[in-house]
């Protein structure tokens, strides 16, 4: 008990040291919804449960296992059916199955769970087969997948029960599988099927009711002085056997075993000699029970102690309040736990009772674990059968290490609450700053892929993408040449990992943060980064770990639009952020709306005023603000001037016209952006003494912009005001607002980013004010006018 309360107060120390520093709450800056996903997808009527998946660079194919089908999918376009071949549980099997009591729908069918390559020829491909796991062999020539019907058992390398988990690895055509080898799911084993078949003992202290997640090899013999072998990594979960925990406590384990590993001779027998296991940590900033790992990714280096496995973890209580993190592991880290750390041991305490502490007794030599390297060998041990018992035996009873493998950087990468996450992939992009960025790409448990990355310690949720349209788990996903495939239970989806042109103004490219893509300031969009076309670098605004905006060129403004007011009736007016991380606010003639009012209800993309009467006339501006390190950049995304049918005064004019908030923008370095003037309307020569009126407007505008840059430059007035909105909190987060879902409304037209106003909280500047001196300022008032004179 005390070594778990331990583990569980330490949490608490960490949480209160960390906290502040990272949050659960992290959100998606954009969510990509089904419809807009412009995805490709595959699915065949009848098929389900698409969980396997084989890319087959050279041939150009995704293979692709379902429930009773296997498909040879074009790699570069998933819609493209080549090949399929069915293999179907026969009536017997599926009879005995049935009898043996389980369910002959769900059950008892034959679902695809593994598939390797073997050779260039052959791919090896193992399904439940009605609760009597098959493995068979299966090619595609002439276009033609073709099953070879060997019908091999496939105990030990497929589960029974297709429910549960299992994984496997093909190294030099032998298979290492780890799963169950009996009907009920309760015999645990890692095998390896090879000319000397080798397996774990079927004891609690080696596999404890385990749930196996991921295997993959590790080339540790490449350059090792040590004459090292090669290894393979496992990871899952099992029950604690080292806490006192009065309930079952589930702990993430990573497991290895030496290539070269052949058994013992008498010790250890067709047994593993090399296995050994730590536990897993990936302690989130709260206290809690240890989160349980889901999934892995090995991201492979050419030298490979610069390897990484990153993995996902869920949390483990019981609480409807589900959150799920990722770690990320150096295989060098993981390498020297085993290599050098010190084991556990199992003692006596009470009658029956036992506990598990560190050994601190002497060692046997060789040391028990290692695998057979130089100085085995010089002291005549060729191979595992050469071991000596001592070291056979201790390994027999304490393949759990001492120490835990910790994350690199010490805690998660991302740490997010709500649907579980499921599964991921880890691309490794570079960006423009030359540098290289993990990027991941997690499935959840509803159907979203959240591309997620971490700079510099802070979490960044770029976007989330509904890949499927019901709330299905992505039980698969896969990585290949800048396209990723997400598998579900009723489909496949084919997806790049990135749609630049869906960042529709610099700022939102550049805010996006996504290593793939770059403000390109000559073409105004938004581009794939690198580029395929050479584009001389300085032409392209990126900023990931800074996202800084504010060399973002300025826009032309936008156009208010005339909305008519019809007394009595709900008016709705959308302005869309581009972001989840912007706050909306709505401004009426400058001023801020009251939101406490019940007239106005405020959606996620749109306002809704309620029985409008002649008092809400007016100019309304929807301006969003988004923060980025501590900077805020403003755009006024729609304007919509609200006019009753009658004319209206113009006085109000006055007021509505000073109330704009364009063209302001501040950089930390002070320097004003050179802008277009406003474009002058061609109707302006219209009747005479409206043009006298204007003059004399556009004079006391300047004059009143004249008087409001004296009173920011006496410090009456926050410089924020130009920005239409309420002074922004320097720090921390913005406040959200609780939007609510406007439904499934269209919007007219997307509004067009008009201004910009950047302040960072170190430097206030005001600079930008000057341009109000600018005869520009006057056109620009003129404009407007013009336009009103117009009805
Ligand atoms: C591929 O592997 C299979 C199974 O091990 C074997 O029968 C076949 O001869 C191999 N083919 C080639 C071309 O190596
Ligand atoms: C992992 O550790 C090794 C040795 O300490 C180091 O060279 C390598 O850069 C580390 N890799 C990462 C990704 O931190
Ligand atoms: C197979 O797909 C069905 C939905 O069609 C789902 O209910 C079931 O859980 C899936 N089975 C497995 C083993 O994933
Ligand atoms: C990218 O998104 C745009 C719309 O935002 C869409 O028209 C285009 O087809 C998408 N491209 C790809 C490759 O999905
Ligand atoms: C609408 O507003 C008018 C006054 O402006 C009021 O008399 C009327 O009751 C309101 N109608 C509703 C449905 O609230």
């Amino acid at each position: 008990m005390s070594s778990l309360l331990f583990f569980i107060v330490l949490h608490g120390v960490l949480a209160f040291v960390f906290a502040g520093s990272s949050s659960l709450d992290i959100i998606a800056r954009k969510t990509i919804q089904y419809e807009d996903n412009h995805a490709i997808t595959f699915k065949e009527q009848g098929i389900w449960n698409y969980s396997t998946m084989l890319i087959r660079e050279d041939l150009g194919l995704l293979v692709l296992g379902a429930r009773e089908a296997v498909f040879a999918l074009d790699i570069n376009d998933i819609s493209v059916s080549r090949s399929k071949v069915l293999w179907k549980v026969t009536e017997e099997k599926q009879k005995e199955c049935t009898s043996k009591g389980k369910h002959p729908d769900i059950d008892c069918h034959n679902y695809i769970r593994m598939l390797h390559q073997m050779n260039d020829s052959v791919m090896y491909i193992c399904g439940t087969n009605a609760f009597s796991p098959t493995c068979d062999y299966i090619t595609y020539d002439n276009g033609q997948l073709q099953l070879e019907g060997k019908q091999e058992d496939g105990r030990g390398k497929c589960p029974f029960d297709p429910f549960q988990r299992s994984s496997s690895v093909m190294v030099d055509q032998d298979l290492y599988s780890a799963t169950s080898l009996n009907f009920l799911g309760s015999e645990p084993v890692i095998l390896r099927t090879s000319p000397i078949t080798l397996r774990t003992l079927l004891k609690s202290s080696w596999l404890n009711e385990p749930n196996f997640i991921y295997m993959d090899a590790v080339p540790e013999s490449e350059d090792s002085p040590e004459g090292d072998d090669d290894k393979i990594y496992m990871f899952f979960s099992e029950n604690a056997i080292e806490y006192d925990f009065y309930n079952k406590l589930v702990v993430s384990r990573v497991a290895r075993v030496c290539k070269g590993d052949m058994g013992g001779l008498r010790t250890l027998q067709r047994k593993w000699t090399s296995f050994l296991k730590a536990r897993l940590d990936c302690s989130v900033p709260e206290p809690s029970l240890p989160y349980v790992i889901q999934d892995v990714f090995h991201v492979r280096h050419q030298k490979w102690r610069k390897s990484v496995f990153y993995a996902i973890f869920t949390s483990q209580s019981s609480s409807t309040d589900q959150s799920s993190a990722v770690c990320a592991y150096n295989v060098t880290d993981i390498s020297n736990v085993f290599s050098r750390g010190k084991f556990k041991t199992e003692v006596a305490v009470e009658m029956s009772d036992v506990k598990w502490v560190t050994y601190s007794g002497d060692l046997p030599v060789p040391r028990p674990g290692d695998c057979i390297n130089n100085a085995a060998r010089t002291s005549g041990i060729k191979s595992s059968m050469n071991i000596p018992d001592k070291t056979l035996q201790f390994i027999r009873d304490r393949p759990l290490m001492d120490d835990a493998v910790h994350p690199i950087t010490g805690k998660p990468l991302l740490l997010k609450r709500g649907p579980l996450l499921t599964r991921l992939v880890v691309d490794m992009v570079t960006a423009a700053d030359g540098q290289s960025y993990p990027m991941m790409f997690v499935g959840t448990a509803n159907g979203y892929v959240q591309k997620a990355v971490n700079y510099d310690g802070e979490m960044h949720i770029i976007e989330e993408v509904k890949l499927f349209e019901s709330e299905e788990a992505i039980d698969v996903l896969r990585l290949h040449q800048n396209q990723l495939y997400a598998g579900s239970a009723s489909g496949v989806v084919q997806m790049p990992v990135s749609n630049c042109s869906r960042y529709s103004s610099c700022l939102d490219c550049v805010l996006a943060r996504d290593p793939y893509c770059a403000w390109d300031v000559p073409a105004q969009r938004c581009s794939r980064f690198p580029a395929s076309t050479e584009h001389a670098k300085s032409n392209l605004i990126q900023s990931l770990k800074d996202g800084d905006a504010t060399q973002c060129p300025i826009t032309a403004p936008i156009e208010p639009k005339v909305r008519t007011l019809v007394l009595g009736n709900n008016i709705r007016l959308l302005c869309r952020p581009d972001s989840n991380l912007a706050q909306v606010n709505w401004n009426l003639a400058g001023k801020p709306l009251p939101y406490s009012n019940r007239k106005y209800t405020i959606y996620n993309d749109a306002i809704l005023i309620s029985n409008a009467s002649s008092a809400d006339a007016g100019r309304y501006t929807c301006v969003s603000v988004e923060q980025a390190k501590g900077k805020h950049y403003t755009k006024t995304l729609a304007i919509y001037d609200l006019r009753e049918e009658v004319a209206v005064v113009v006085t109000d004019k006055i007021k509505t016209t000073l109330g704009i908030p364009n063209e302001i923008y501040t950089t930390s370095s002070g320097l004003i952006k050179p802008e277009e003037p406003p474009s002058v309307s061609k109707n302006q020569a219209s009747e005479s003494k409206w043009i006298a009126m204007q003059v004399a407007l556009a004079m006391l505008s300047i004059m009143m912009a004249c008087l409001l840059i004296w009173n920011l430059y006496m410090g009456h007035i926050s410089p924020f005001m130009c920005c239409g909105r309420q002074p922004i909190k320097s720090h921390g987060n913005l406040p959200r607002m609780e939007y609510k879902s406007a439904g499934n409304d269209v919007m007219d037209s997307k509004p067009q980013m008009v201004s910009l106003c950047v302040t960072t909280n170190s430097n206030l500047e005001v600079t930008g004010f000057h341009r109000n001196g600018d005869p520009s300022t006057g056109i620009h008032l003129f404009k407007y006018i013009t336009d009103e004179s117009e009805i």
